[in-house]
C-alpha cells in the first residue's frame, strides 16, 4: 500500500515541473526602438526563440514604473510621448491573454532625451488652438543660453503628413511665439490625434523642448458677435451668433449687461441652449438670452464671451476675448454735462455777487451813512505823498513865526501903549 503511494507523489512532482517548464516561455528579442515624426516612439521585437509549438503566443508589456499593462499578439508598441524624459519598454512573452499567468522574463529597451544641458531647454512651452484655425505656440529661454538664441519651431499632425517648421517666430522680450495655420478637417478623427511640437535653436546648442498638444483641449473660440438687442415685457433680449465652426451645446457663454443709470454690473452665465441654426445650412449659429427686470429705454451695455464646455472638449478654461459691446437706450449726453458742470459755477457765482449787492443795499436802506467830516477830509487827503507832507511842515514852520512876528508886534505896540 505504501509504494504506490510514493511513486504517486514522485509522478506529481515530476508533473509539476513540467507543468512549471511548459507556463514560462523564453524572453522576445530583438527588441529595438526607434522614433517617428516627432515624439511617436515605436518598440518592435520578435518571438522568442524555441517557445513550446502549442502556445498561442501574446506579449506583456509595459512603461518603466509598470505603467499601461498590455497583453497584445502583435510583436509593436507605440505611444506618443514628449521626449523631455527617458522613457523604457520592458516585454515578455506567455501563452495566453490570463494576466495571472507568469511572463517570461523581461526584457527592457529605453530611449533617452535628446543631448543637451537640460538648463539650456526652453521654458514654459504652451500652445493654444484658435477659433479651430491656427495655433500659437509661447514659451521663454532656458536659463542656460544666449540672448541671441535663434528658435526654431517644428510640427506635426497626422493630417499634415509631414513635419513642418512654424515660420513666424515672434519675440516680445523674453515671450517668444509662433503661430501656425491648423484648420480644423472635415473627417471627425481630426481631433482625435495631437500635434507634436519641438521647439530647438538653429546653432544645436540648446536641448531640444517637445509638448504633445491634444486637439480635444486647449481651444480657445474667436469672440461670439452681438447682432442684437431689445427690450420686451421689462425684460432685454439679448442676440449673437456663435463664432464659425462650433456647435452652440459644445460652448459656455457669459454676457455681461451694465446700465449706466443705476451703475449695476451683471453677469449672467447661461447654462441651457437658446440656439438654433440661423440660416439653412449655414455652419453659424444664433443664440439669445432673456436679461429680466431691466428699466426699459434706459442706457444698457452688453457685451458676451465664450468657451469650450465639457460636453465637447476635455477643458474649459480658455475663455475668448470679449465681444465688441452693443448699446440699447439713450445714452446720458457727456457734452450736457460738461456744460452744465461749466455753466453751475457761473450761475451760482453770478447769484452770489447780486445777493452781496442786494445785502450791501439793504444795509444802506437800513442803516443809512452817518456824514463823519474827519473821515471825509481822511479820504480827501488819505494819500498825500512825502512832498506835500513836508511843504505842509513848512507851512507849520512859516504859521509859527508869523503868529511869533505877531505876537512880538503887539509886544512893541503895547510897550508903545505904555512909554506914551
Ligand atoms: C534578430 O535579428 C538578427 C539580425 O537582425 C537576425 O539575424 C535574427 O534572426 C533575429 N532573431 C530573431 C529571433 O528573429
Ligand atoms: C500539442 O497539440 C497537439 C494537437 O492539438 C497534441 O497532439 C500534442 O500532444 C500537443 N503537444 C503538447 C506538448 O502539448
Ligand atoms: C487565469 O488563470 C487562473 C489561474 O491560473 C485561473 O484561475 C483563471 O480562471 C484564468 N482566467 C481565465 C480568464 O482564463
Ligand atoms: C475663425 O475661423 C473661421 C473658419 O475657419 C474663419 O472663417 C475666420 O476667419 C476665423 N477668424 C479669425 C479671426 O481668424
Ligand atoms: C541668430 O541670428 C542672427 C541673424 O541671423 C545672427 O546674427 C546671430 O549670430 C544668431 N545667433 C546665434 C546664437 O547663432
Ligand atoms: C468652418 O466654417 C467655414 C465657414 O462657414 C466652412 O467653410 C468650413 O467648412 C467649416 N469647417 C468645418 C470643419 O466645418
Ligand atoms: C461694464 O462695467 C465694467 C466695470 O465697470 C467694465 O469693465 C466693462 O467694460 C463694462 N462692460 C460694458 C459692456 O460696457
Ligand atoms: C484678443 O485680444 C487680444 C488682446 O486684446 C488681441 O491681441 C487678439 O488679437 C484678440 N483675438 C481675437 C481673436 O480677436
Amino acid at each position: 500500500m505504501e509504494r504506490p503511494a510514493r511513486l504517486c507523489g514522485l509522478w506529481a512532482l515530476l508533473l509539476c515541473a513540467n507543468a512549471e517548464l511548459s507556463e514560462t516561455q523564453p524572453p522576445v528579442t530583438n527588441l529595438s526602438v526607434y522614433i517617428e515624426n516627432l515624439c511617436t516612439v515605436i518598440w518592435t521585437w520578435n518571438p522568442p526563440e524555441g517557445a513550446s509549438p502549442n502556445c498561442s503566443l501574446r506579449y506583456f508589456s509595459h512603461f518603466g514604473d509598470k505603467q499601461d499593462k498590455q497583453i497584445a499578439p502583435e510583436t509593436h508598441r507605440s505611444t506618443e510621448v514628449p521626449l523631455n524624459e527617458r522613457i523604457c519598454l520592458q516585454v515578455g512573452s506567455q501563452c495566453s491573454t490570463n494576466e495571472s499567468e507568469k511572463p517570461s522574463t523581461l526584457v527592457e529597451k529605453c530611449i533617452s532625451p535628446p543631448e543637451g544641458d537640460p538648463e539650456s531647454a526652453v521654458t514654459e512651452l504652451r500652445c493654444v488652438w484658435h477659433n479651430l484655425s491656427y495655433m500659437t505656440c509661447s514659451w521663454l529661454p532656458g536659463r542656460n543660453t544666449s540672448p541671441d538664441t535663434n528658435y526654431t519651431l517644428y510640427y506635426w499632425h497626422r493630417s499634415l503628413g509631414k513635419i513642418l517648421q512654424c515660420e513666424n517666430i515672434d519675440r516680445k522680450g523674453q515671450h517668444i511665439d509662433c503661430s501656425f495655420d491648423l484648420a480644423k478637417g472635415k473627417d471627425s478623427s481630426f481631433e482625435q490625434h495631437s500635434v507634436q511640437i519641438m521647439v530647438k535653436d538653429n546653432a544645436g546648442k540648446i536641448r531640444p523642448s517637445f509638448i504633445i498638444v491634444p486637439l480635444t483641449s486647449h481651444v480657445k473660440p474667436d469672440p461670439p458677435h452681438i447682432k442684437n438687442l431689445f427690450f420686451k415685457d421689462s425684460a432685454l433680449y439679448v442676440q449673437w451668433e456663435n463664432p464659425q465652426n462650433f456647435s452652440s451645446r459644445c460652448l459656455s457663454y457669459e454676457v455681461e449687461v451694465n446700465n449706466s443709470q443705476t451703475e449695476t454690473h451683471g453677469t449672467f452665465y447661461v447654462e441651457e441652449n437658446k440656439c438654433e441654426n440661423s440660416e439653412f445650412g449655414s455652419k453659424v449659429t444664433s443664440c439669445f438670452m432673456v436679461v429680466p427686470g431691466v428699466i426699459a429705454d434706459t442706457y444698457y451695455a452688453v457685451r458676451i464671451r465664450v468657451k469650450t464646455n465639457k460636453l465637447c472638449y476635455e477643458d474649459d478654461k480658455l475663455w475668448s476675448n470679449w465681444s465688441q459691446p452693443m448699446s440699447i437706450g439713450k445714452k446720458p449726453n457727456s457734452t450736457f454735462y460738461i456744460t452744465m458742470l461749466l455753466i453751475i459755477p457761473v450761475i451760482v457765482a453770478g447769484a452770489i455777487i447780486v445777493l452781496l449787492l442786494y445785502l450791501k443795499r439793504l444795509k444802506i436802506i437800513i442803516f443809512p451813512p452817518i456824514p463823519d467830516p474827519g473821515k471825509i477830509f481822511k479820504e480827501m487827503f488819505g494819500d498825500q505823498n512825502d512832498d506835500t507832507l513836508q511843504h505842509w511842515k513848512k507851512y507849520d514852520i512859516y504859521e509859527k513865526q508869523s503868529k511869533e512876528e505877531t505876537d512880538s508886534v503887539v509886544l512893541i505896540e503895547n510897550l508903545k501903549k505904555v512909554s506914551q
